[in-house]
């Protein structure tokens, strides 16, 4: 697996965008998961690390705003795009609108475990409210940055299972979804861009691409530094000590900011396309373990000749 699936062609610039090629885009189907778990088996739910536990618990926090913001960026050129992108709009908007939902409930587990989700609620809110008077480009550029972040740091859960390891299969079932259907959307906003730029120069694309890139990942950086700090504050850790340790988990030997370094960085290049990486396999493995989990949860072990039809009864 890796990049230069379409052998170093240039499959997006120089053509209508409704003309790039499908063969490795995936299919786009909102699974439609309701089980997120409203309350936390421990309050470290990953590996009873604070720290690991931290990176997770700010990210849920600020999904259901961050993930409606996106939405809402998108729905304007639902009825502006060819006929043919519609569907996998439609599908990026429902897939988002499940994420949002089934963290919101993530998010009341968290609350019930008495953390204080408000302080990381409110930087979300400021940054949604940041782009309000902003043009249907300026959100869609914004929202195509950001999905750019969620896919790389979904492709590194579903590819290193180290992140998610000992974690509990409610949980496990939660973020393998939403990774799933992250990686699996991963270029459908930057489809749309592409349609919405279609008359600017190369270098105009370029270099507003690449201009709030560098802005989104300051905010993201910052933001969600702070708000581990803020949750960890909560677990009785000081603030420089915080810092410390969730700089090193995040970009020490391992850790998840250090391993998507190079994906992010691939943004830049001036032909980068979300679709040249094949993820296709990546998707398949994820889905491989909902299904595992599911069927699990139906009474069955993977390994056991019945697995055909505990997978049906449990779908
Ligand atoms: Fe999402
Ligand atoms: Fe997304």
């Amino acid at each position: 697996m890796g990049g230069g699936y379409f052998g170093g062609m240039d499959v997006t610039h120089n053509m209508a965008p409704e003309a790039v090629p499908t063969n490795a885009r995936p299919g786009i189907v909102s699974r439609g998961f309701r089980a997120a778990p409203d309350a936390l088996n421990e309050r470290h739910w990953v590996r009873q690390d604070p720290y690991a536990t931290a990176f997770f618990n700010a990210l849920s926090a600020v999904f259901p705003h961050g993930e409606t913001f996106m939405i809402r960026s998108l729905i304007p050129w639902v009825e502006r795009v060819p006929a043919s992108m519609r569907p996998e709009v439609e599908a990026f908007i429902e897939q988002e609108a499940g994420h949002s939902r089934e963290h919101v409930a993530m998010n009341k587990s968290l609350i019930n475990a008495g953390y204080d989700i408000a302080p990381l609620d409110r930087k979300i809110r400021a940054f949604v409210s940041f782009f309000e008077d902003a043009s249907d480009i300026v959100k869609l550029t914004a929202t195509m940055c950001i999905e750019h972040f969620t896919a790389i740091i979904a492709a590194e859960l579903l590819e290193n299972r180290d992140h998610l390891a000992g974690v509990d299969d409610d949980m496990l079932e939660l973020w393998l979804w939403h990774a799933v259907e992250e990686v699996e959307h991963k270029g459908v906003a930057f489809d749309v861009w592409v349609f919405a730029t279609k008359d600017w120069s190369l270098a105009r694309r370029y270099a507003w691409r690449s201009l709030f890139m560098f802005a989104v990942t300051t905010s993201f950086f910052i933001n969600r530094t702070l708000g581990q700090v803020e949750l960890l504050r909560q677990d009785g850790y000081s603030f420089f000590w915080s810092i410390k340790q969730v700089i090193k988990a995040g970009f020490g030997k391992g850790g998840i900011g250090r391993n998507v370094l190079r994906p992010w960085a691939s943004f830049f290049r001036p032909k980068f396309h979300p679709w040249d990486k094949d993820d296709r396999l990546l998707i398949a493995q994820g889905e491989a373990d909902l299904a595992t989990i599911a069927a699990k949860r139906a009474g069955f072990a993977p390994h056991e000749p019945g697995i055909a039809k505990a997978l049906k009864a449990a779908a």
